[in-house]
């Protein structure tokens, strides 16, 4: 597992932060939130999605919810990736495998 500075915990609680454009970074009810940023079923941007209370993202161009910390959905064969964060001295990071990149 490595983990990716993002920004410091500070700018992310004020705005949503993207990595490379393709993972979101928000803070939600008083947690750090990372997701991937296109919705797997036709390619919406989820950073424009309705957050629920009990954190569940709603796709902005079909109804299909997903959990912002499983990254699972209402339909079963479609999930989004969700990042662990760490805050280490007020620096925001996500963790990702070893053999996992995120690209442009
Ligand atoms: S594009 Fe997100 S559910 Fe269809």
């Amino acid at each position: 597992m490595k983990t990716i500075f993002i920004a410091s915990a500070e700018l992310v609680k004020e705005a949503k932060v993207y990595f490379k454009g393709e993972v979101v970074v928000r803070w939600v009810k008083d947690k750090f939130i990372a997701h991937q940023r296109f919705c797997p079923h036709q390619n919406a941007d989820l950073n424009a999605a309705l957050v629920s209370d009990d954190l569940r993202l709603q796709c902005p161009m079909h109804p299909i919810k997903f959990c912002m910390e499983s990254g699972k959905s209402n339909v079963q064969k479609w999930a989004i990736k969700v990042y662990e964060t760490l805050v280490e001295n007020n620096q925001l990071f996500i963790k990702i495998n070893d053999n996992e990149t995120i690209v442009v």
